[in-house]
This record gives C-alpha cells, structure tokens and sequence, in this order.
C-alpha cells in the first residue's frame, strides 16, 4: 500500500542528508510519497512562522514525518521547534537505538542498546522565568501519568525486541519528589513484566558506567533531561552524531529524525554525513512495517561502513554525502 509520509527537510545540512534518504528509500521500491513541508529557521525567514500551520496540517493527516534537523536560535528569537512538534503531537517516546558499525573506530564495538527518553515534560516544558532581574527559575514537571506511560513502553520495547533488561535512570536521591516518582512509577511497571530485569542507576554513575560498561545495557529509560544528555553520550560511543537515529513516538503519530543538528559549520559543503537520517528512515519504515525494505537498508549501509575509503569524513572517510549515498544505493541494487 503506498504511504503518504509528510517530510520535513529542515535547516543547515538537513536538505542534503534527507535527499540522501528519500534516494535510498525509493531504491528499496518501498512505495512513498513525501508530503513535503518547511518549518525552523528558513520557515521563519520566509513566512514569519517556524512552524506553518500547512506543516502541522500535513502531519496531522500523515500521522507519520520524516524530518531534518532545525535550527534553534540560541538565548533568543522562537523555542525550539522540535519540542513544540513533540507536545503538540503528544510524542511521548523519544526512542534512540545505539548500535555499533564494524569498521566506525569507536571507544567500544559490539554495543547495542535503546535508551528510550520521556519526551513531553520535565524541564523541557519551558516553564521558566526570571523571580527578580538577578535569578532565573525553571520548574521540572515529573507526573506519574508520563511516567508509567514510558515506562509501560520502555518494557512493552524490551519485550518487542527480546531485550531482557530495563535500567531507569534517575536521581532521586537528591530530587525526591520529581525523581522519586519516576523511579516509583518504574518500579511499579516493572511489577508487571516478570519476565524482563529491572534495575534502577543514579545518571551521574550511569554517565560513567555506559563509558565503561555499554555493553551492561539493553534498554535504557530515563526523565527528558537525563535521557537527552544520555542519548549524545550513547551516540559517541558508537562513533559519534552523524550516525545515530531518532523516533519521536505517540499514541497515534511518530516522528523520525536525525539526532544531530542542523550543523551550520558544513551546510552548503556536501560532506554531511547521512547515515543518521538514512537510519532514522529505516526506523520508520520498520513502523509502517515494510521491513523488507528496512532490511535492505540495514545490509546495505553495514557493508558500504565496513570499509573506512567508503564512509564520509567525520568517520574517517574520503566521501561525499552524494558519493556515501551513491555507494549505499549501489549496494541495494546488488543485494
Ligand atoms: P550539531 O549537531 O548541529 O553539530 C555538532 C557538531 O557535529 C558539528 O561540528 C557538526 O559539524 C557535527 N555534525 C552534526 N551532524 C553531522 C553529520 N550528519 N555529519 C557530520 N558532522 C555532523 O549541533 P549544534 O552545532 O549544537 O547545533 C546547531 C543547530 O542545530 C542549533 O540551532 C541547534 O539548536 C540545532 N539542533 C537541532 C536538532 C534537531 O532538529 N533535532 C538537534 C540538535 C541541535
């Protein structure tokens, strides 16, 4: 059945890479149509709004968006456009597999684990304001309600994916009310999933333990902050931004994109590389379940990796993002 999937390509190097992916995607015969849509920084620029009201519309009969990374301006100007996507579309999972390449040099191989992140709360729901012109509060919202919902979907992940243990990571030693009741609700689920091992890690020792231990670890869920902090580290273990996905998950509407941002330091240069974009639409295609094409991709990029001439420069490559994504193509094409 073909599916309309609405596409965001987004600001700085977010163009090329998601053009990278779409290529790679149709090289597959998965049958697409990309609805594409503008939102971020060149939105702003050219409507006076980061995130039309065309785009939401769109996602909002899709159900389903691949997007590019967004730039955010900094201390000023509009909040970040990818939070206000993740509350307006109730995206309650952030779910970030970290999964080792043979061939990326890397601080370990052989990791595989998901840190899945709550999306919606915590600091991140912006609220903050300055008490007198000297000192600045931000509130952190933990509700039980979100909590056992990732929880819930932590486990039901573990269970999907015959992963055998959930390790939430909190700090509820010294917050104990808002990380008391994460850690409370966790435990709680996990009554419930008998069969899969629960454990519970403050983040600061986990920081130190997943550069140690990766390997300790399956699945991971955490509060919004500790998980989004979590989630870069996991990243560099594996050998950095350029190669690791995202799927913002809700009850009815998800949205994949890369980790990265929209690194304004190489747009325009052509040697971004698109593997983490390319992996975040492999991410959606097992969602859609058109996991015969979600395979191909997987094969394919595992062997064009495998051979360090053939990756992009920041892995220690020689190519283009156009060459990486021709040679991945090619590999398909032969599978
Ligand atoms: P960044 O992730 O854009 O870049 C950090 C470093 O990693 C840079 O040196 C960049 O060149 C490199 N890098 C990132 N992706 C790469 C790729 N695919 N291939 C090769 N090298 C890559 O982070 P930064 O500079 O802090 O943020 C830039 C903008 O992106 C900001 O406006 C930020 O708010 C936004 N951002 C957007 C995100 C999103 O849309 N999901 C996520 C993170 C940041």
């Amino acid at each position: 059945m073909e599916r309309i999937i609405t596409l965001i390509p987004g600001d700085g190097i977010g163009k090329g890479i998601i053009d990278a992916t779409t290529k790679i995607i149709e090289a597959t015969g998965a049958k697409i149509t990309w609805d594409v849509q503008e939102a971020g920084l060149l939105a702003n620029e050219k409507y006076g709004n980061p995130l039309p009201e065309e785009t939401l519309k769109s996602i909002e009969k899709n159900k389903i968006a691949l997007k590019g990374p967004l730039t955010t301006p900094v201390g000023v100007g509009f909040r970040s456009i990818n939070v206000a996507l993740r509350q307006h579309f109730k995206l309650f999972a952030n779910v970030r597999p970290i999964k080792s390449f043979d061939g990326i040099d890397s601080l370990h191989n052989g990791v595989d684990l998901v840190i899945v992140r709550e999306n919606t709360e915590d600091l991140y729901k912006g609220i903050e304001y300055m008490v007198t012109k000297d000192v600045a509060e931000s509130i952190k919202i933990i509700t039980k309600e979100a909590s056992l919902k990732i929880c819930n979907f932590a486990f039901d992940l573990a269970r999907q994916e015959k992963r055998n243990k959930v390790t939430l990571v909190h700090k509820a030693n010294i917050m104990k009310f808002s990380d008391g009741l994460f850690l409370k609700s966790g435990a709680e689920v996990s009554s419930n999933y008998k069969d899969i091992e629960f454990e519970d890690v403050i983040v600061d020792a986990m920081a130190m333990k997943m550069v140690m231990n990766p390997k300790d670890y399956s699945v991971i869920v955490a509060p919004n902050l500790y998980g989004d902090i979590l989630s870069d580290l996991g990243a560099g273990l594996i050998g950095g931004l350029g190669i690791a996905p995202s799927g913002n998950i809700g009850e009815n509407c998800a949205i994949f994109e890369p980790v990265h941002g929209s690194a304004p330091d190489i747009a325009g240069k052509n040697i971004a590389n698109p593997t983490s974009a390319i992996l975040s639409g492999v991410m959606l295609l097992k969602y859609i379940k058109e996991f015969e094409a979600a395979s191909k991709i997987e094969k394919a990029l595992e062997e064009v990796l495998k051979d360090k001439e053939k990756c992009t420069i920041d892995i220690g490559g020689k190519l283009s993002t156009t060459e990486f994504t021709n040679a991945v193509i090619g590999k398909i094409k032969d599978l």
